[in-house]
């Protein structure tokens, strides 16, 4: 047995081990106790007298020295790796968390929230699977007026229930169908579609609620249309809605200007309302903004919105009588793209992080 050939193997895989762990096993795999060195010396006893002599103070003397050479190594190694762990610096600042934060967009329609509570609007929400009907029909657009091109809508498979046919609002439908169309429709089953706009929320607010009232509808829609930097195939609209025995166009004047007075933190913005069509309005109305900013981009005159005072016949389809109100939506991604000055709606939706964390 060769002590001498032992030890330059030890010395040979000593040079090789980076790690305390790497140098752990080696020490192990020799001084453990069924290392080889502990071998060599338990099997001492066997041998004749001379030989244990030499070979037992040839291997005493190098468990030593490898003892020496292994601890040595373990706490170079700790200085460079482990020490850092083992022993902190009590006083280094602590690594920051990583939390997160609101997409800009939760943030602007969380401050629209806002603002319309301090006005004591109540916020209620709808489905974005809606049916024909609450989405067209009872909005006073019924099937095959050229208004329905207005909104390019995603329509969903058939998955109606003949059995729908029966129900009240399909009872509705068909009755509002048949004064508005020429066409025979009442075979059709209910048709589901994503919602293209916010304002079907107006109707089922109303079947199930009493005037005199004041909500906004903030939500997702959805449209079937190519995209470009102003357009997507879903975004968000936040729906106005105010009925009383005798809410009026001067109601709404103040209300937005108000809203738009805190959303854009700006006393002196200018409005122009001109005419316009919306089939659930009448008369039905556009607003404009300006801005006091020295931007240039901004301190023209932005389209804004659509409102105007709720249809004859919205209010027939749920029913009300001797009311009036005023009706409005907006885009949501739109006074974002405003207020921060964002120059294309798909940034708010291709998840580049580079854009989401500047908010
Ligand atoms: N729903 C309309 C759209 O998406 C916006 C709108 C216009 C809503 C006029 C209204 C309104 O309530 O009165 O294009």
């Amino acid at each position: 047995m060769n002590i001498g050939k032992i030890r330059e193997r030890v010395l040979a895989e000593l040079s090789k081990s980076a790690d305390v762990k790497t140098l752990d096993m080696l020490r192990v795999k020799y001084l453990g106790r069924k290392g080889e060195l502990t071998g060599v010396l338990r099997s001492l006893k066997n041998k004749p007298l001379a030989e244990r002599r030499r070979l037992g103070s040839e291997a005493n003397k190098l468990q030593k020295e490898l003892e020496t050479i292994f601890s040595e190594a373990a706490n170079r190694l700790m200085t460079k790796n482990q020490k850092l762990t083992t022993d902190p610096d009590l006083t280094r600042p602590g690594e920051k968390i990583s939390v997160g934060h609101r997409h800009p967009l939760t943030r602007v329609e969380n401050e629209i929230r806002e603002i319309f509570s301090s006005m004591n609007f109540t916020i209620v929400e709808g489905p974005e699977v809606e049916t024909e009907y609450y989405n067209f029909d009872a909005l006073n657009i019924p099937a095959n007026h050229p208004a329905r091109d207005m909104w390019d809508t995603f329509w969903l498979k058939s998955f109606s229930n003949p059995s729908r046919m029966k129900s009240n609002k399909s009872r509705i439908t068909n009755s509002i169908l048949e004064k508005n169309s020429r066409d025979n429709i009442r075979e059709k089953f209910e048709r589901y579609l994503l919602r293209t706009h916010t304002s079907p929320v107006q109707i089922r607010y109303m079947e199930t609620h009493k005037p005199p009232f004041q909500i906004v509808v903030p939500g997702r829609v959805f449209r079937y249309e190519a995209t470009d930097a102003s357009h997507e195939i879903n975004f968000y609209q936040l729906e106005g809605l105010m009925v009383g025995s005798s809410v009026s166009l001067a109601n709404f004047k103040f209300v937005i200007e108000e809203f738009f007075k805190k959303f854009f933190e700006d006393q002196k913005i200018q409005f122009r309302f001109r005419p316009s069509y919306f089939p659930f309005v009448e008369p039905g109305l556009e607003v404009d903004i300006k801005l006091t900013t020295k931007n240039r981009k901004l301190s023209t005159w932005l389209e804004i919105m659509g409102a105007g005072m709720v249809h004859p016949r919205v209010f027939e389809a749920v029913k009300y009588k001797n009311v009036q109100g005023f009706a409005f939506g907006v885009g949501i991604d739109r006074l974002a793209m405003i207020k921060y000055g964002i120059p294309d709606i798909r940034l708010f939706y291709n998840g580049d992080l580079r854009f989401i964390r500047q908010f």
